[in-house]
């Protein structure tokens, strides 16, 4: 079984001032089609640049990222880009949302880059399994926390990329609305798809599969 993602010894050096930080020192990991991993640890210890390499936003110091059986890491922008737009969901506690569309047609926009794109039945449907059909015309301005929360994941969802990144993705709602799209992630994961999540919740830690604990950018 193709893994929906392998990341071998990645290693990532940053210059602060005169000293050398490293924010990853050898991570190793590997998702199978239907997994969803919890990636957790302090602030400072690495989550958001390890997800920030898994994306291709980022090119690692050292190993290699594979999405899907393609070659992520060390690829022109081009290339990143466009495995990216196919194949990866991103979902972080900004908004993703582009003000000047309505909440449909960041999910079609999103879903544009995917091969092949989602229908608009398909859109609405999901629309619909977030709790967003009848704002599916609104200015993401006019949404409520909970509402964006769930736009954002929706339009992370569009057109079912095979691999969902997802960094804090509850930081910002209730407690309510934090179940709420935990039920969603789990629910709206393609069946042949993987799910990242970083987070400090424990909640949302106990809900997948398996917890990556990251402490000083190495794996505990
Ligand atoms: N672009 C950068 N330049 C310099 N240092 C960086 C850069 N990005 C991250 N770092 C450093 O790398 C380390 C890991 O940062 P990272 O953002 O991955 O942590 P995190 O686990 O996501 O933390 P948080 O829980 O606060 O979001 C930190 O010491 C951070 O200061
Ligand atoms: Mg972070």
């Amino acid at each position: 079984m193709t893994p929906v993602l392998h990341a071998q010894g990645l290693h990532r050096f940053f210059r602060r001032g005169g000293e050398e930080v490293a924010a990853l020192r050898d991570v190793s990991l590997t998702l199978l089609p239907g997994e969803m991993v919890a990636v957790v640890g302090p602030s400072g210890s690495g989550k958001s640049t390890l997800l920030n390499l898994l994306a291709g936003l980022d090119d690692p110091d050292g190993g290699s990222v594979t999405v899907a059986g393609l070659p992520m890491s060390h690829q022109s922008a081009d290339v990143q880009a466009r495995l990216r737009g196919r194949q990866i969901g991103v979902l972080t506690q900004t908004s993703g949302l582009v003000e000047h569309l309505d909440v449909l047609a960041n999910l079609r926009l999103a879903g544009s880059f995917r091969h092949p794109g989602p229908s608009v039945g398909e859109l609405v449907a999901l629309l619909e399994a977030v709790g967003l059909r009848d704002r599916s015309r609104a200015r993401p301005s006019t949404l409520s926390g909970g509402e964006t929360a769930r736009a954002n994941l929706a339009v992370a969802l569009s057109g079912s990329p095979a691999l969902l990144l997802a960094d804090e993705p509850t930081a910002e709602v209730s407690r309510d609305e934090e179940l709420t799209l935990l039920e969603l992630l789990r629910a709206l994961q393609p069946a042949d798809g993987a799910t990242v999540l970083v987070t400090h919740s424990t909640a949302v830690a106990e809900a997948a599969d398996r917890v990556v604990h990251l402490v000083d950018g190495r794996v505990q």
